[in-house]
């Protein structure tokens, strides 16, 4: 047999839509089951659960959860899209002895352009200065005049390969940059504070490039926001789950800070009516690494990690707590 061959007797469960034709990319390999098209799911497990080898996911849409991975006796692999990788039960698959793998490093450049974007757009409003263009109000009414950029001191809140390249285009900006992460970094410049509140309290900009974890989760919340003060913006191209939503809400509505961009939200896609009705916020439908050049690069870094897998069982970017099951 082929390796080829082989290949197109292998199951691999695709949990939901993955845009960029990976699930095409996928069909035009192994064989493929669409989880999303199954009207009785129940039957579906019943009848082929036990040859699922391999799941394709997707970090902006659904999560593979502990059930999930229980009904697959012969799982050996979960590759998803995205290099969050919070939509996948990490220890239950460790735990069923599944390798997970995301896709980093293809959408550092991109996502950091975009944080960048929204970094602009909310502190010059852009979009309401659009806005006000397009109702025709510009004839009667200059647009208001905006915060600036100039002058802030900008804290990253997660300095990995995202909050890094952040940090590079903000040095082209000219401000100054301090962050917060579990540990110092070694051969980092930039000042380091010991938590997330006191990054906030020395920066009137706090932009989120941290994972969604256990550990962040509503690591901003209010007392950082009310350190972050009264002039403080806060952009977020993280993860939702790390703001206490709530509390944004009752910052942003009592001036505690001034404006938020926000590129994801805690219970995507649903967005907090007080964010939505507030004049000064920005808000994006989860699109950091989302360009076509972009999102085609992950897709083949996803495709890549399963037919490696299932080739020579080296894939390229297993996640840490999963590495271990990799051989050799
Ligand atoms: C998107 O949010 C990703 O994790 O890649």
């Amino acid at each position: 047999m082929t390796a080829s061959n082989a290949l197109q007797r292998i199951a691999i469960l695709v949990t939901a839509p993955i845009r960029s034709g990976v699930t095409e990319a996928l069909e035009a390999i192994f064989t493929v089951h669409r989880l999303w098209e199954q009207d009785d799911p129940d039957a579906f497990f019943a009848t082929h659960g036990a040859q699922i080898r391999g799941i394709a996911t997707t970090t902006l849409f659904g999560k593979v959860r502990a059930d999930l991975i229980e009904r697959l006796p012969a799982l050996e692999i979960i590759a998803s899209f995205g290099v969050g990788y919070d939509n996948v039960d990490v220890a239950a698959a460790a735990k069923a002895g599944a390798v997970v793998t995301n896709t980093p490093g293809v959408l550092v450049d991109e996502t950091a352009d975009l944080a960048m974007g929204l970094l602009l757009a909310t502190i010059r409003q852009i979009p309401q200065a659009e806005r006000h263009l397009r109702a025709g109000l510009w004839p009667r009414e200059r647009f208001r005049l905006s915060p600036s950029l100039r002058g802030r001191r900008v804290g990253i809140l997660g300095l990995g390969a995202i909050g890094k390249a952040i940090a590079r285009r903000l040095e082209g900006f000219g401000v100054e940059i301090a962050y917060h992460g579990r540990t110092r970094q070694e051969g980092v410049e930039y000042p380091w504070y010991p938590d997330a509140r006191a990054l906030a309290q020395a920066c009137d900009v706090l932009i989120i490039a941290a994972p969604g974890t256990a550990e962040t989760e509503k690591l901003v919340d209010a007392p950082v926001l009310e350190a972050l003060g009264r002039d403080g913006i806060l952009v977020n191209i993280g993860r939702g789950s790390i703001v206490d939503e709530d509390a944004l809400e009752a910052a942003l509505a009592h001036g505690t800070i001034l404006a938020a961009g926000l590129d994801v939200f805690a219970h995507e896609p649903q967005v907090p009516e007080g964010l939505l009705a507030h004049p000064r916020s920005v808000l994006l439908p989860h699109v950091g690494s989302g360009s076509e050049r972009t999102h085609a690069a992950m897709g083949a870094l996803q495709v890549e990690n399963l037919v490696r897998w299932f080739t020579d069982r080296v894939p390229p970017t297993p996640v840490p707590e999963t590495a271990h099951l990799v051989p050799g």
